[in-house]
């Protein structure tokens, strides 16, 4: 036990070492026990106590999952959309575009894969930037087409 998690800390040190930009700060911070991850957009404080969150997220979404999917109950509290929408860093605006991006920082370091992102966005939804030219909301919805005038 206590050697596993001895190696997987210095696993992930290594990774961070790797990561370039992030080396000084992983550094800094060897024997804490989460990488350095990319700060929330928006809020103050998750959907749960932030020590809950690092322990219990796989349980809440896996929960949420299966309550949504079976019994079709829809909450947004513990939303897939929700962690997306807040936890997409600034770089990628994505959760999971990179090794640095939140949701894949820990994983990689923690030796865990997700298959979530084949069907669920990484990032939020986006309002008229990504719609094909031509489609008609992308004609109302846009402030920046400047055509116009
Ligand atoms: C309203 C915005 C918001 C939503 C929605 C949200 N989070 Fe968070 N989350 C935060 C903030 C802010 C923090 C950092 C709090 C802190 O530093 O104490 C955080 C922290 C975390 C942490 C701990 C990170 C660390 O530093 O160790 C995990 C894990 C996490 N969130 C996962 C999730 C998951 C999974 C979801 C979706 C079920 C989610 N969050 C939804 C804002 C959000
Ligand atoms: C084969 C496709 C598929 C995969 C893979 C998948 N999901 Fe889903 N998921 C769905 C569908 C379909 C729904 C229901 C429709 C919806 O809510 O968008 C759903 C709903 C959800 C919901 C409730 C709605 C929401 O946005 O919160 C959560 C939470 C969720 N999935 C989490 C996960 C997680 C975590 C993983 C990876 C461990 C995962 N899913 C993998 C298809 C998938
Ligand atoms: C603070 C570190 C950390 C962050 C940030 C984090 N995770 Fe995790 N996650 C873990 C760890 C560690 C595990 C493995 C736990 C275990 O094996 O019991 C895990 C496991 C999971 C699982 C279960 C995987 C499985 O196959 O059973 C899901 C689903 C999951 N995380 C979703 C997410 C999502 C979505 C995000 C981004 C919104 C996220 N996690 C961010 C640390 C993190």
């Amino acid at each position: 036990m206590m050697a596993k998690s001895l190696l997987k800390r210095g696993i992930g040190v290594m990774l961070f070492a790797v990561g370039g930009l992030l080396a000084p700060l992983s550094v800094a911070q060897a024997g804490v026990d989460v990488p350095k991850l990319p700060p929330a957009k928006g809020a103050s404080k998750c959907v749960e106590d932030t020590d809950f969150m690092r322990r219990n997220h796989m349980d809440l979404l896996k929960h949420h999952r299966d309550d949504t999917l079976r019994l079709g109950i829809r909450t947004t509290k513990h939303s897939l959309k929700g962690c997306v929408e807040c936890h997409a860093s600034e770089k990628t605006g994505s959760v999971a575009a990179n090794k640095e991006d939140f949701c894949v920082a820990c994983h990689s370091y923690a030796s865990v894969k997700l298959d979530c992102w084949g069907c669920h966005a990484t990032k939020p939804a986006q309002k008229s930037a990504q719609k094909p030219a031509g489609h008609p909301s992308a004609v109302s919805g846009s402030t920046r087409a400047g055509g116009d005038k």
